[in-house]
C-alpha cells in the first residue's frame, strides 16, 4: 500500500549529508537500490538523482512494524526515510560520497512498489539500447545517463548567463515556419484552415535571427529546437538542439572571439578543462590537405600527402590515369605497421572501396629495406625511392596510396587515417582538440542535382575580392563561413551574412533560381534588406555534440532524454503513428497505399 508524504519534508539529497552532520536527522527520498539483510539489521542503499546513501533498520529504533516493512523493501520501491546520520558501523566504502556515513532510521514510509525492471538500474550495463530506449524512464535512473542530463543543464546554464553578461538578448522564432527547402529535408505539417499548404518545422532560426538583426535587435541568442529530415548517425537527430546566435556590426574576429570565450567558461566550469584561447585556425584546404576531412581530429598526425609530382611519369595507370583525369594521388605513412597482415590490409582496402574508392594501392618497407607492394612492379627503383622519400617512409613503415578526383582521395584517406589512429590508439581520448576551420568554398557541386548548392547556406557571405565570381566561376568562390571543430566533430558552424540585396540576388543566381524563385521563396528577406540592415553574422553550435564530446558518450541519444533510432521512431512512445480517418478528412489528406 502506497503511503503518503504527509508531514513529511525531504531534508537531502542522498550525497547532500555529510560526515559533519553526524548526530542530526535528515530525511531523505529515492528509490531502494538493493536491500541486505545481516541478522538483525537491515541495510538498504537509498538512491536518488544525486547517487547513494546506505540506510540501516535496526528494529529498536525503528519499531517492529518499520522493521517488517523494511524486510518487505524491493528494487526500486520508492521510500521517504526519516532518521539520525551516524558514522558508519561496518567497513567504510571508499566508492562512495557518503562512503563513511549511513543514516540509521527511525520511520520508514512506503510510497511506491515497484516490479522487477527489465534491466538493472546502475551504470555501465551491457543491455541492448532497443530495451533501454523502450523504458527510457527507467534507462533515465541510471547514473550514467542522469551525469549526461544533469551537465547538460548546467552547460545550458553557463551559456545563458555568459551571453546575457555579453548583451546578447534571448528570443523566441516560430517553430511553425515557411518551408523554405535547401540543405536537409523539412519536415512538414498540413493546414487545417489552409487546406493543401503546409508550415515546415525550423531546420534552424537562420532567416528569423536575421530579420531580428534587421530589426535592431543586435545581439540575440536562442537555445533552439531544430529539426532535419535527413539520415541518422550516432552524431545525428532528426530533433536536436542548437546554440544559436547573432550579431550586429561585427565581422569574424568578433565572432569567433566571443565564441571562443563562451567555449572556455563551458570548459572550465563543468570540466575543470582549461582551453588555451585564441583556439588554432585553419583555412578549409589545408584541413582538407592535410587531414582529408574539413573536421578534422588534430589530436594526431598521419598527414596525407600529394605525391601527385612525383607519380606523374611512373609507370602505374591506375595513378597516372587519375592524374591525367584532373585528379590527384594522396598517400597516408602508417608508422610502424609495415608487417601489416595481408588479411589485414585487406580489410583496409574494403574500407577504402565503402568510401567510394576504386582500389588503394599500398606499399610496405620492410626492416632489410626491401618493398612488399600491389604497384611496385609498375614503378622503376628510383621511382620507388623517391615516392617513398616524398613519405618519410622509414623501413618498417606501411604507405597507403588513393588516386582519383580531389573529393573522393580526401574522403578515402581521411576516414582510413580516422580508423588507423582509432584501431592503432594514437591518441589520448580524454584530449579536448579545439580548432576553427575557415575560409570554406561557397559552393560544392552536387552530382545529384546537377548544381552548385551552398556549402554552408544561401546567406554566407563571399570574400570581397571573389563576388564577381558568383556567376562566371562559382567553384572558385571563398566564403566568410567557419566552424569550430571538436577532436574531429563539427561542433559548430556560421558565417558573415550578405547584407546586400544585389550580392544575395547574385548568389540565388549561382544557385540556379530565377529572380522569381528566389523572391517566392525568400522574398521577405530581400525587402527587409531594403529597409536598412547592419551588416551582421553569426554561429550555432550544436548542444547535444558538446556535451556528448564532453562526457565521452558514445552517441549522441545519450545526451538527450528521449532522443529517436535510425528510422526516425521513438521507441517508447512508438510515434511516428497512423492517425484517424477523421484527423485525416480535417486537413483534407489521403493516404495512398
Ligand atoms: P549548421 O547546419 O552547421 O548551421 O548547424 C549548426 C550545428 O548544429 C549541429 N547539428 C546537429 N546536431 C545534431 N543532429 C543534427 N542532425 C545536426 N545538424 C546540425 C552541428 C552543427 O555544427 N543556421 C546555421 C548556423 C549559422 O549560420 O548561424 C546552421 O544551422 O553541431
Ligand atoms: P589493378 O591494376 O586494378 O589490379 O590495381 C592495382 C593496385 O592498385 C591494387 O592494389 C588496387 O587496389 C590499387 N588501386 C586500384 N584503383 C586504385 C585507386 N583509384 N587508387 C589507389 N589504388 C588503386
Amino acid at each position: 500500500m502506497a503511503e503518503s508524504m504527509k508531514g513529511l519534508h525531504r531534508s537531502h539529497r542522498c550525497t547532500e549529508v555529510s560526515a559533519s552532520q553526524v548526530g542530526q536527522q535528515v530525511t531523505l527520498m529515492g528509490w531502494v537500490q538493493k536491500r541486505r539483510n545481516l541478522g538483525s539489521l537491515i541495510f538498504i542503499d537509498l538512491r536518488d538523482r544525486s547517487g547513494i546513501m546506505q540506510v540501516v533498520f535496526d528494529e529498536p529504533v525503528v519499531g517492529a512494524e518499520g522493521f517488517a516493512k523494511a524486510g518487505e523493501l524491493r528494487s526500486e520501491y520508492v521510500i521517504a526515510v526519516v532518521g539520525t546520520v551516524q558514522k558508519r558501523s561496518a567497513a567504510v566504502n571508499e566508492n562512495l560520497k557518503t562512503g563513511d556515513i549511513e543514516v540509521l532510521a527511525s520511520e520508514l514510509r512506503i510510497l511506491s512498489v515497484a516490479q522487477t525492471p527489465p534491466f538493472p538500474i546502475e551504470a555501465g550495463i551491457q543491455t541492448k539500447e532497443e530495451l533501454r530506449l523502450k523504458y527510457r524512464y527507467l534507462d533515465l535512473r541510471r547514473p550514467d545517463l542522469q551525469a549526461n542530463l544533469m551537465m547538460r543543464s548546467k552547460v545550458m546554464g553557463i551559456i545563458r548567463s555568459f551571453l546575457m553578461e555579453e548583451g546578447f538578448l534571448e528570443i523566441e522564432t516560430p517553430i511553425l515556419q515557411k518551408s523554405t527547402p535547401e540543405g536537409a529535408r523539412d519536415y512538414l505539417v498540413p493546414s487545417r484552415v489552409h487546406p493543401g499548404s503546409f508550415y515546415a518545422l525550423p531546420q534552424s532560426p537562420q532567416l528569423f535571427k536575421q530579420l531580428l538583426m534587421c530589426s535592431g535587435y543586435d545581439r540575440y541568442f536562442q537555445i533552439a529546437k531544430c529539426f532535419r529530415d535527413e539520415d541518422l548517425r550516432a552524431d545525428r537527430q532528426p530533433e536536436f538542439t542548437q546554440v544559436d546566435m547573432e550579431m550586429s556590426f561585427v565581422d569574424m574576429e568578433d565572432v569567433l572571439d566571443v565564441n571562443e570565450r563562451l567555449i572556455a567558461k563551458v570548459f572550465r566550469e563543468t570540466l575543470g578543462e582549461e582551453i588555451t584561447l585564441p583556439l588554432p585556425r585553419m583555412t578549409w584546404q589545408e584541413a582538407m590537405d592535410r587531414y582529408g576531412s574539413d573536421k578534422p581530429d588534430v589530436r594526431f598526425g598521419m598527414e596525407l600527402k600529394n605525391v601527385s609530382d612525383v607519380v606523374a611519369d611512373c609507370g602505374f595507370g591506375v595513378f597516372t590515369g587519375a592524374l591525367e583525369a584532373g585528379g590527384s594521388v594522396r598517400g597516408i605513412n602508417v608508422a610502424g605497421q609495415g608487417d601489416m597482415s595481408r588479411k589485414k590490409i585487406d580489410k583496409l582496402v574494403e574500407h577504402a572501396k565503402g568510401c567510394g574508392a576504386k582500389g588503394l594501392a599500398y606499399l610496405c618497407i620492410q626492416e632489410d629495406g626491401t618493398y612488399k607492394s600491389s604497384f611496385a612492379k609498375f614503378m622503376t627503383e628510383e621511382q620507388l625511392e623517391r615516392l617513398v622519400k616524398a613519405m618519410d617512409g622509414q623501413p618498417g613503415d606501411l604507405l597507403l596510396f588513393a588516386a582519383d578526383r580531389d573529393k573522393i582521395v580526401w574522403e578515402v584517406l581521411g576516414s582510413l587515417r580516422l580508423q588507423l589512429g582509432k584501431e592503432l590508439g594514437l591518441y589520448d581520448e580524454s584530449e579536448f582538440a579545439f580548432l576553427w576551420v575557415i575560409d570554406f568554398p561557397q559552393f560544392e557541386w552536387s552530382d545529384e542535382q546537377e548544381r552548385f548548392v551552398a556549402m554552408h547556406h544561401p546567406f554566407t557571405m563571399p570574400y570581397e575580392e571573389d563576388i564577381d565570381k558568383l556567376t562566371t566561376d562559382p567553384g572558385a568562390v571563398r566564403a566568410k563561413a567557419y566552424d569550430m571543430v571538436l577532436n574531429g566533430c563539427e561542433l559548430g558552424g556560421g558565417s558573415i551574412r550578405i547584407y546586400q540585396s544585389d550580392v544575395q540576388e547574385k548568389m540565388f543566381e549561382a544557385l540556379g533560381f530565377t529572380n522569381e524563385e528566389a523572391h517566392e521563396r525568400f522574398g521577405f528577406l530581400l525587402d527587409a534588406f531594403s529597409y536598412g540592415v547592419p551588416p551582421h553574422a553569426g554561429l550555432a553550435f550544436g548542444l547535444d555534440r558538446m556535451v556528448m564530446l564532453m562526457m565521452h558518450a558514445d552517441s549522441i541519444r545519450d545526451v538527450i532524454a528521449f532522443p529517436k533510432v535510425k528510422d526516425a521512431s521513438c521507441l517508447m512512445t512508438e510515434a511516428p503513428t497512423p492517425v484517424d480517418q477523421a484527423q485525416l478528412d480535417e486537413l483534407c489528406l489521403s493516404i495512398e497505399e
